[in-house]
């Protein structure tokens, strides 16, 4: 019985925080493609934000990064910067407006944007014209609480 209602008050409180995030056409971009503002009221877990960046279906950030601080996870990727000392080289603000959409720091990125539902040249559209009817049918890579918890974990990864 209590714990029925413990469940359910979390519930709550996890529905209307979640209707507190930033969408992704809300947020408000500084200069050099930072984003002071956190996208959620919740602050953001190291851990969980490790465990995305392992992730394949999530941020994958390995396929492309190695990461000196998570060498228990296999197959690291060597194409783009080593992550070590990220936290050192940017802010809080740079990192998060890095893992929205990073080609607004690095134009020519090819880093995706993991949290970002346009505008893309989609495949789709040029070879099959199967294109999402509207932009609400795109859904970012990452749900912005994931994109908080990464960025507590990269502000930890120092030199
Ligand atoms: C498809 C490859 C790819 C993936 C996947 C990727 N990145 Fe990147 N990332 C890059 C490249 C390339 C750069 C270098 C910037 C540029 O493009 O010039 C970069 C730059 C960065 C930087 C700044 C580099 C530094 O330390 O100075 C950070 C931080 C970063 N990425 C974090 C992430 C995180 C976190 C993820 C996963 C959520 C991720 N990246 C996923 C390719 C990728």
């Amino acid at each position: 019985m209590f714990r029925a209602s413990v469940i359910g008050m979390i519930a709550v409180l996890w529905a209307a925080g979640a209707s507190a995030d930033v969408a992704p056409g809300d947020i408000v971009w500084g200069e050099y493609g930072s984003i002071e503002q956190p996208l959620t009221d919740t602050p953001g877990d190291p851990e969980e934000g490790r465990a995305v960046m392992a992730t394949n279906a999530l941020g994958n950030c390995v396929a492309c990064h190695s990461v000196e601080a998570m060498e228990d996870v296999p197959f690291h990727g060597t194409i783009a910067p080593e992550l070590q000392g990220a936290g050192d080289r940017w802010t809080e603000a740079e990192l998060r407006g890095i893992v929205v959409d990073a080609k607004q720091l690095f134009p020519d990125s090819f880093m995706p944007g993991m949290y970002k539902v346009g505008p893309f040249i989609r495949p789709g559209v040029e070879f099959t014209g199967n294109a999402p009817d509207a932009p609400e049918d795109i859904q970012p890579i990452l749900t912005a609480q994931q994109v908080e918890d990464v960025v507590a974990y990269l502000v930890t990864l120092k030199e």
